[in-house]
């Protein structure tokens, strides 16, 4: 019986004809981006066994600098990304400002920017519970060969060139999007390679799932309030079950398999919600529009706001295309 199959770095390499102006380029950054993953996967699977994640600057029982597992793998990410001759500037939620790449030599030809969310869902690492990481490229706008500016990376998550997450949970998988649908890639530990186990992914347009920080219910706008109640009314096939890990990226990946909508809103302790645009609510908001499902601020659609900081901080709304729009619908 025939059953190859594919591997992510074969998918790469046949997907890479799709692009207009491929130079190959786009291909190795998404490479790039498959080895540090697999890199911190590792890391993040013995993160119980060598107690790496207490605090910064503590030694280890290897005598070793220990390391937030947040800022290891933002290292990692950051390492694999500027050692290539591809990216020109990296934006991370782990550091204030962007960081330059191959600032000093005026022939170089980096034409994209990154922007990552290195460790999300950190606080669930001493609970053992799933992480992600998330990333976001886009095309430069300011002039090849001069360092980038700001302004390259307050696009809005229209331009984005391409997206995805890896996800450390049960089983890692990488699943990323370019602009023509979404595809996820599972790890086989054994041997470190990812195979296509998930291909074409699309949201349910109906879901049963809502997921929703439902503590701070009291704080809640009335339009979250009351979708909320319409969520929990018995009524045709309601109520909805609630889900909630606290990881977006595992949160978003359930509700993408099986339907559902993550909210986190704006609330009275955090007036213009939680979640980072650039690194979090950006890149998620372009795989769900690729995956047929919807992602807003509650009133429009995420990946048309133009951004005025690098960690701006935007209410969202993302999922099941029926169920967005039913939330916003309460938000009117
Ligand atoms: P990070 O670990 O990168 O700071 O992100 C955590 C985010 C997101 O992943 C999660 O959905 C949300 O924070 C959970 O927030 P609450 O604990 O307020 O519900
Ligand atoms: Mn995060
Ligand atoms: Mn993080």
């Amino acid at each position: 019986m025939h059953n190859h199959k594919q591997t992510l770095g074969e998918f790469i390499i046949e997907k890479q004809k799709e692009f207009k102006y491929s130079s190959g380029e786009l291909s190795k950054l998404i490479n790039a981006i498959r080895l540090a993953g697999k890199v911190v996967n590792h890391e993040v699977k013995k993160a119980g066994l060598v107690d790496i994640f207490g605090s910064s600057g503590e030694t280890n029982i290897q005598g070793e600098d220990q390391q937030k597992l947040d800022i290891f793998a933002h290292n990692k990410f950051i390492q694999a990304l500027s050692n290539r001759e591809i990216v020109c500037g990296i934006a991370s939620e782990e550091e204030d400002d962007f960081i330059v790449i191959n600032s000093n030599d005026k022939n170089h030809q980096n034409k994209y920017i990154v922007l990552i969310d290195p460790l999300d869902g950190s606080s669930n690492i001493d609970v053992n519970v799933s992480v992600g990481t998330i990333f976001s490229i886009y095309r430069r706008k300011s002039p090849v060969g001069s360092p980038v500016v700001l302004e390259d990376f307050l696009q809005p998550g229209r331009n984005q060139v391409a997206a995805g997450y890896i996800i450390y949970g049960t089983s890692t998988m990488m699943v990323y999007t370019t602009g023509h649908g979404v595809n996820g890639f599972t790890l086989n530990p054994a041997i470190g390679t990812y195979y296509l186990s998930h291909p074409n992914m699309k949201f349910p347009e109906d879901g049963h799932i809502y997921s929703i920080n439902e503590g701070n219910y009291i704080h809640f706008p009335q339009g979250v309030k009351d979708y909320i109640k319409y969520c929990q009314a018995e009524f045709e096939d309601r109520p909805y079950t609630s889900r909630y890990i606290g990881s977006l990226v595992a949160d978003f990946h359930r509700n993408m398999i099986k339907g559902g909508i993550y909210i986190y809103p704006e609330y009275s302790k955090a007036k213009t919600g939680k979640l980072r645009l650039l690194y979090e609510c950006n890149p998620m908001a372009f795989l769900a529009e690729q995956a047929d499902g919807k992602a807003s601020d509650g009133r429009k659609p995420i990946l048309d706001i133009q951004p005025e900081s690098l960690h701006q901080r935007v209410p969202f709304f993302c999922g099941s295309k029926n169920m967005v729009d039913k939330a916003e619908e309460f938000m009117r």
